[in-house]
């Protein structure tokens, strides 16, 4: 990517209008890439702006360091401020994970010198939470409730009530499958450091192409540099053969609606287990999730997951939204409104179904992140709604006014 001059810009375009429907106006990606070869034209860069701005040289300015890394590091009015350490960064970075994605006001996307950073971990109540969450609220610095997200380093402490992942995979190697608070450590049998915290779900790749509104694999990063962190610790290479893919919303969500969102993909094939990446075979979401809290899903093998009588014994996940009275919404029909709220997930996703407005009952599957935000949410158990209460969801939204539980058992909406 050196020295490629880049531009990049968001512009709403009017969308063709249909007689008798009130058309929002739709955003398009207008991106102009100078000089790609082998890299299509129309694909937008995942990084822009200047190098300056995430990279130093030398860690020197002014015979001072630059750096601004480890707890309380952020964006503050368009600089870095704060900070545990001014160490120097791997790749030659002003700052680490968590620096570059915090910010001290409440935006949950701000833009320096061209860059546009998406942010997951706000000092005040953020705005307009993207897609995953806002770590605000688990934050020993911000709303300092350990059950409201992943407690990971460098935002908060260890969590107080879970000494590690509940339903964990058996073995419980150091940091990701005990604790993301944990420092970096080389665990016996593996060459490399593993570094935990962000760095136990997300394998970044901030130079790879971004996708655009099509399918993003492994040449574009995986959906949000969702690699097989396994994978990654065992081969050091962050080109991982296994990750996630899905249709990414231009805005991570900070905007969304029935016709503005993520795609996310699904599975209902068995989760295999044969180590290092197999674990995400279908290149589902939830199978991050799973990696850590396996039990908590169909795991392996069917058998443990049923009662003889049939019933579930834990709330389904990666399992087919039945074409049936119960899930047809209100009035029923066999092809509901897609609810960000709740989301649900796509056993194939083809070009076109970026923005799919409905559900597709009889294929659709329901997911980890249908009830939960992986960062962190206002909510106990990064819950996507006040579950304990009366279970309505990002206050003031008015995305779905009642219980999100319901955005899918549309039949039992006379309970509440
Ligand atoms: C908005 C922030 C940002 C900007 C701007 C940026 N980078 Fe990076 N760069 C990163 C991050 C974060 C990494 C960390 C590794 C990763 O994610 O792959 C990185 C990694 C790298 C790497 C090592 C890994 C790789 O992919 O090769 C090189 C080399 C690099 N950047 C060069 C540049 C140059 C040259 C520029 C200016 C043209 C630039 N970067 C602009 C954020 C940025
Ligand atoms: C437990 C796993 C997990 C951890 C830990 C984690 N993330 Fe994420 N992150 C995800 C998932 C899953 C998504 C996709 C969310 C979606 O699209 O609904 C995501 C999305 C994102 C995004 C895109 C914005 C959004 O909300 O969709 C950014 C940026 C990001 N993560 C950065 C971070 C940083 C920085 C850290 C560490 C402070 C971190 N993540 C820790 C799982 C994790
Ligand atoms: C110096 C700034 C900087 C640093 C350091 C940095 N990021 Fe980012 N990150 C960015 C920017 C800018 C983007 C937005 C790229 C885009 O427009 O898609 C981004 C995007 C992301 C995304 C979302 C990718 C997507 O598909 O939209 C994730 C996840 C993420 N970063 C994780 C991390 C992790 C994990 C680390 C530490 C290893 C890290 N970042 C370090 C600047 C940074
Ligand atoms: C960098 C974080 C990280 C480290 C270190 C790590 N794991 Fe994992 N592990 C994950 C994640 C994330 C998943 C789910 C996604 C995947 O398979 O990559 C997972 C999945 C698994 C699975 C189930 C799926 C599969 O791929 O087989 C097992 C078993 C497992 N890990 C065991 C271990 C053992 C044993 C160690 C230590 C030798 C270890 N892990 C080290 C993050 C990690
Ligand atoms: C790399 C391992 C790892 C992955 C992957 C992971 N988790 Fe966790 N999770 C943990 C650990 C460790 C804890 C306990 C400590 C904490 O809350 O951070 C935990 C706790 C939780 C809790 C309870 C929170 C609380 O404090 O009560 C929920 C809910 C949860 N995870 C959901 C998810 C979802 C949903 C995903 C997929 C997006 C996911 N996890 C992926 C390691 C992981
Ligand atoms: C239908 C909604 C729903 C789905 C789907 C779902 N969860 Fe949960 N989860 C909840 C609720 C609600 C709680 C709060 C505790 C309770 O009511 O049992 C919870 C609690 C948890 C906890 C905390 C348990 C503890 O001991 O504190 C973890 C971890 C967790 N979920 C992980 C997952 C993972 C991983 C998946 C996907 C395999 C998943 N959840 C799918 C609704 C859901
Ligand atoms: C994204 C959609 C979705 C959401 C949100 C959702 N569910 Fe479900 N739920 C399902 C699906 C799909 C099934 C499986 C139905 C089947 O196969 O018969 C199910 C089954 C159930 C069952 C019956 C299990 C059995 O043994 O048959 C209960 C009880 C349930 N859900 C409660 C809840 C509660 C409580 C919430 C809110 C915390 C919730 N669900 C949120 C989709 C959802």
């Amino acid at each position: 990517m050196m020295g490629v001059v880049e531009f990049v810009s968001y512009q709403p375009v009017k969308r063709g209008h249909f007689p008798g429907v009130g058309f929002s106006l739709g955003i398009v990606l207008v991106a102009i890439v100078a000089i790609l070869s082998g890299t299509d034209p129309l694909m937008a860069a995942a990084v822009a702006g200047k190098c300056g701005t995430c990279h130093t040289m030398h860690n020197s300015q002014n015979n001072a360091a630059l750096v601004h890394a480890g707890t309380g590091a952020k964006w503050t009015a368009g600089s870095l401020t704060g900070g545990s350490s001014t160490d120097p960064q791997s790749y030659l970075l002003t700052t680490d994970c968590v620096g570059c994605h915090s910010n001290s006001a409440a935006d949950t996307i701000i833009t320096v010198s061209g860059a546009r950073i998406p942010i997951v971990f706000n000092s005040v109540v953020p705005t307009n939470p993207l897609a995953g969450g806002n770590f605000y609220w688990v934050a020993t610095a911000g709303g300092n409730d350990t059950t409201k997200g992943h407690n990971v380093r460098g935002i908060s402490a260890a969590d107080s009530n879970l000494a590690g992942p509940p339903g964990p995979p058996g073995a419980g190697c150091e940091p990701c499958h005990t604790t993301l608070t944990a420092a970096p450590v080389k665990p016996g049998g593996f060459a490399f450091v593993m570094n935990g915290g962000c760095e136990a779900c997300h394998v970044a790749r901030h130079h790879a192409p971004g996708s655009g509104s099509v399918v993003v694999g492994k040449d574009d990063g995986w959906f949000r540099f969702l690699g097989s962190t396994m994978e990654m610790a065992a081969t050091n290479s962050n080109k991982t053969n296994a990750g996630v893919t899905g249709i990414e919303d231009p805005d991570w969500e900070q905007t969304s609606a029935a016709n503005k969102h993520n795609v996310y993909k699904g599975t209902v094939n068995v989760y295999m287990s044969g180590g290092m990446g197999s674990g995400l075979a279908d290149s589902a979401v939830g199978q991050v999730c799973v990696g850590c809290h396996q039990t908590f899903h169909r795991y392996m093998t069917d058998a443990g997951q049923y009662l003889i009588t049939g019933s579930w014994i834990r709330h389904p996940a990666d399992v087919v939204m039945p074409d049936a009275d119960d899930f047809r919404g209100t009035p029923p029909t066999s092809t509901p409104a897609y609810n960000p709220i709740a989301p649900v997930a796509k056993q194939a996703i083809v070009a076109g179904d970026q923005n799919t407005p409905t559900v597709a009952l009889g294929s659709d599957v329901v997911m980890c992140l249908s009830c939960h935000r992986p960062h962190g949410s206002p909510y106990p158990d990064m819950l996507r709604w006040d579950y304990r209460n009366d279970c309505k969801a990002w206050e003031g939204d008015g995305l779905h006014p009642n219980c999100g539980c319901l955005v899918c058992h549309t039949a039992k909406d006379d309970i509440l």
